[in-house]
């Protein structure tokens, strides 16, 4: 099956199939913003914007990589880049890899920048590609679509699954140390399974500008392929995606397991503004999510940007109840970690009370 294939099979999957995370969440649950009855402020005059990597953003949050490299999805990403414009946010584009293979394809990567002329875009590649089409091939991609970042995306569980998935994960460091030489941000995302901090630190010390956790939460590639492979009959790889479904890092504690290193996107299972509240809380400089707005753009702009103006509603109440008058201040609110998630966290050697404890005199600092 060619790439162009799958990637339009991928997206009417997630449209149609419960593809999300099953036994675990993405750890929203165990965190607790503290409220403040006493806010203080005027949640009209909230101020949302932020900087990321030298771009300004008027809130911190992003549609993530979806899509493109088949005719069908691009009236798709016009409507997500239509909506990410409107609103001054930022967004990335699916894996170009079909675009590399049939510049055919291009035209749907194109019609990001084309609608979306001012906002943060970010292109997309697998780590197997850097050493497949070489770092001139990455500035093609970077230059389709005048790209302000590079997303290497990590996806090996997927990988591990599908039948035609590449299991060989040998230099893929090396490859993305070379391509940290290149004039735009490199930021690595992983798809579903969260990064650690081990992780973290080696792709600081290659060059990487800021970590996409992508953790474990919403859009399970395992689960997507528990489909794909009961369609065809292949129960071996039916079992497999079940098994690792939910296999990897949650998000809120893999934004933990980060964030001290390298600035953080959050992703994976972010679908309310109070989820976004408590992942810039915990440290993370944006949060962006992939799968809620599949459905919304496939129906066209309008509906792309109701669905963020909502979250964004959200956003302001969590912090104005947070009595947090804009973002540098929720970076530091008093935020307090339960359950699962501070047991993770406190294993892994991080510290719950740090958390909960800071006020406006802590020093805590995002990277
Ligand atoms: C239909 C669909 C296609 C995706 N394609 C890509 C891709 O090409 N490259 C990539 O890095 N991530 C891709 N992702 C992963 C997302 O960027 C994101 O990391 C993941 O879905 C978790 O976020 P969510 O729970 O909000 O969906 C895709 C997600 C969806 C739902």
């Amino acid at each position: 099956m060619s790439t162009s294939q799958r990637k339009i099979e991928h997206l009417q999957l997630c449209a149609t199939s419960p593809v999300e995370s099953r036994k675990k969440g993405a750890g929203f649950d165990d965190i607790v913003l503290v409220h403040r009855a006493l806010p203080e402020i005027s949640m009209d005059e909230i101020d949302l914007s932020v900087e990321f990597l030298g771009n300004e953003l008027k809130a911190p949050f992003m549609i993530a990589s979806i899509t493109g490299g088949h005719p069908g999805t691009t009236a798709i990403n016009a409507a997500l880049a239509g909506a990410v414009e409107e609103l001054g946010l930022g967004i990335g584009v699916g894996s170009q890899r079909a675009a590399i293979e049939d510049p055919a394809q291009e035209e749907s990567f194109r019609i990001v920048r084309d609608m979306a002329p001012s906002a943060f875009v970010y292109g997309n590649i697998g780590a197997a590609q850097i050493q497949e089409y070489g770092i001139e091939g990455i500035e093609e991609l970077i230059e389709m679509i005048d790209a302000d970042a590079m997303a290497i995306h990590l996806n090996f569980l997927q990988e591990a699954i599908q039948p035609e998935g590449d299991r060989d994960a040998s230099g893929a460091l090396e490859s993305i140390r070379e391509i940290c030489r290149l004039k735009v941000p490199i930021i690595v995302k992983e798809t579903g399974a969260g990064i650690s901090q081990e992780d973290a630190r080696l792709l600081k010390d290659a060059g990487v500008a800021a970590i996409d956790v992508g953790g474990v939460g919403g859009t399970s590639w395992a689960g997507v392929e528990v489909y794909r492979a009961r369609e065809r009959e292949d129960i071996i790889s039916e079992l497999l995606g079940e098994l690792f479904w939910d296999f990897g890092i949650p998000t809120v504690p893999s934004i933990i397991e980060c964030n001290a290193l390298l600035p953080v996107i959050a992703t994976g299972g972010v679908r309310t503004g109070l989820d976004i509240a408590k992942c810039l809380a915990l440290g993370s400089s944006l949060a962006s999510a992939a799968l809620p707005f599949v459905e919304p753009a496939m129906k066209g702009k309008k509906e792309v940007k109701e669905n963020i103006s909502r979250i964004l509603g959200e956003l302001k109440v969590a912090m104005f109840l947070s009595g947090c008058g804009d973002i540098k201040k929720l970076h530091s609110t008093p935020t307090v970690i339960t359950g699962w998630t501070k047991e993770y966290i406190e294993l892994r050697g991080f510290d719950a009370k740090e958390f909960a404890l800071r006020s406006e005199k802590s020093d805590f600092q995002i990277v």
